[in-house]
Formats: C-alpha cells, structure tokens, sequence
C-alpha cells in the first residue's frame, strides 16, 4: 500500500506522502522555477526534531533551498492547525519510544483511508505517535 502511494506519488503527485525530507541535490539548488504549488518547509531546532518553525514556500525547491529548511509538507502551512508539530519524515526509524504519558492526537496523512471522520488517533506521547509512518502531524493533548 505505501509502496503503491509512494510510486504514484513520484509519478503523479497524488497521495500526498506525508512528509518529504529535503534531498541534499534540492539543498543546493541555485535557481528553482516559479510555479506556484506551495509546500510547508519545515526548519528544526538541532536540540529536537520536536521543535519547529514552519513557513509557507511556493513549491519545493523554493523550501528546500532556503537555509535550515529539512523537509516540507504538501499545502500551505496554513492549512494546519495553529500549533500542529510535523513528524520527522525520519522518525519511524527509531528503535522505540518510551512510556512516557504526554498524550497526542495524531493525524493521519492522505494515504489512510479516515473512517468515519477517524482521521486522528491518540498516543502517549509524541514519539509514539510519529513512529508511525502514516501519521502526519499531531497536536499537544488528547483528539477533541
Ligand atoms: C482520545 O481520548 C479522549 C480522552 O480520553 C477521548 O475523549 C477521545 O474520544 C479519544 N479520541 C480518539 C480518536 O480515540
């Protein structure tokens, strides 16, 4: 399923992955045209993937040559909730989280078929909820 998302996603745009990291090529671009297919670049504080600041870039490249800027979501960041925190496209590669009790609602991505509204879930804390690949973003606090 996610393989499927993934290829269609490279060779239609559809599906909306997630979370896109930055390629180092996309890092050093010199020059990115101007079409305008806006993305949320995601910059993070070194201390924590946890710790973001986020702004509105006209498409990809745009994002992924600004300095600090590690990866990028589909849309305008305004289309978030105000305090959303993105998962790290990188964050389902770690080993475990721990059983801290600092509850989340995660939201799934467009890959996932929401049932029933059930687009967000509960977790612990916030590794729990970004160890999973298909989990977008979550904000502070159980789902509302
Ligand atoms: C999350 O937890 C809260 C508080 O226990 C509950 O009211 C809510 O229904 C839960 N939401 C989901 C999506 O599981």
């Amino acid at each position: 399923m996610n393989k499927i998302c993934l290829t269609l996603a490279l060779i239609l745009g559809v599906c909306f992955a997630s979370n896109i990291k930055c390629t180092e090529k996309q890092k050093l671009a010199r020059a990115c045209t101007f079409e305008y297919e806006p993305v949320c670049g995601v910059k993070v504080d070194p201390s924590s993937n946890y710790i973001q600041s986020f702004s509105t870039y006209g498409n990809k490249c745009e994002a992924c040559s600004e300095k600090g800027v590690e990866f990028y979501s589909s849309g305008e960041c305004e289309k978030y909730p105000q305090d959303v925190v993105f998962c790290h496209p990188d964050a389902y590669l770690q080993p475990g989280c721990t059983r801290e009790l600092n509850p989340v609602c995660g939201y799934f991505d467009e890959s996932f078929q929401c049932q029933n509204s059930q687009c967000s879930s509960n977790y612990s804390n916030k590794c729990s909820a970004c160890i999973n690949k298909e989990i977008s973003y979550y904000l502070q606090g159980f789902c509302k």
